[in-house]
């Protein structure tokens, strides 16, 4: 444990975590319970989600494996039942699933286009759907309540071949700024992470040989963002006093100029 991050910051709360079979998800699942939240795994691979939730019980924390595609609305919903009946009363969601899908807009991806659509945007606004009742429940019984999204720095940067990514981000970044016009007075914090480079398998999704050369690259070149980088974040968003909302969060690798 680093930082301000202070184990048992966390001890009674119940947290959603999607994509948390690898990468950010898998970290920052890890890391919430590890500071004491009792805290639910979703994405599509069971074995992965079951692995991680193995690791965090047998660190002592308490987790719960819920394969999830959250592209399916009817599945996240019966998600968001099953947490609340298994874990309690979710107060603490991090919609962090997503893909990058990196080409030329010639080429005319369609099926890649839809594909980033339907889990940066509309995989968030399915997980917003299932789990904002239980966040309003919770900051009305006077608990503290979390919305962390996972943004990227794609969202404000113009890059090349990123057109699609970059919108589904910007979308992203800019729905948890609108949101909290509304949730700030219901007393729920609303937050978005914008990563630069993290060693993840999110470039090993990319078929445009150009866009993963030049991300394989980076990550030979640079010291990159590791994902418990991102998820010692997010702890340090949630951990916070309850009226204290750090908003928009860049986080970049020191040697990542853009
Ligand atoms: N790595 C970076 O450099 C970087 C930078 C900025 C932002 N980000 C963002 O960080 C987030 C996490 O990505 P990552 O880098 O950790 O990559 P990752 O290791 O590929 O993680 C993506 C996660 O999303 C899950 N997922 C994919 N499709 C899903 C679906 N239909 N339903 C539920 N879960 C699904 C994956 O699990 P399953 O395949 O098991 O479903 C996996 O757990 C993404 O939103 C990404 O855009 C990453």
């Amino acid at each position: 444990m680093t930082g301000i991050i202070i184990p048992g910051a966390l001890d009674g709360r119940v947290a959603v975590v999607t994509g948390a079979s690898s990468g950010i998800g898998e970290a920052t699942a890890e890391m919430l319970a590890a500071l004491g939240a009792k805290v639910a795994l979703l994405a599509r691979r069971a074995d992965r989600l079951d692995a991680a939730a193995s690791r965090i019980q047998g660190n002592g924390g308490t987790a719960l494996a819920v394969p999830t595609d959250v592209t399916d609305r009817a599945q996240v919903l019966v998600a968001a039942d099953r947490v609340a009946r298994e874990l309690g009363e979710v107060d603490l969601v991090f919609a962090n699933a997503g893909v990058q899908l990196i080409s030329s807009i010639s080429d005319l991806k369609a099926a890649d286009w839809d594909a980033q659509i339907d889990l940066n945007v509309k995989g968030v606004m399915n997980t917003i759907q299932a789990f904002l009742p239980a966040l309003e429940a919770a900051a009305a019984a006077g608990r503290t309540a979390d919305l962390v999204a996972t943004s990227s720095i794609a969202a404000t940067r113009v890059l090349e071949k990123f057109q699609v990514y970059s919108g589904t981000k910007a979308y992203v970044s800019h729905l948890t700024r609108l949101l909290r016009t509304e949730l700030g007075r219901k007393n729920i914090r609303v937050s978005t992470v914008e990563p630069g480079m993290v060693d993840t398998e999110l470039p090993d999704h990319v078929t445009d040989p150009d866009a993963s050369k030049l991300m394989a690259d980076l990550i030979e070149q640079i010291d990159v963002l590791q994902s418990r980088d991102v998820a010692e974040t997010v702890a340090f968003v949630v951990g916070l006093p309850k009226h204290v909302n750090l908003t928009e969060i860049t986080i970049l690798p020191t040697q990542q100029i853009i």
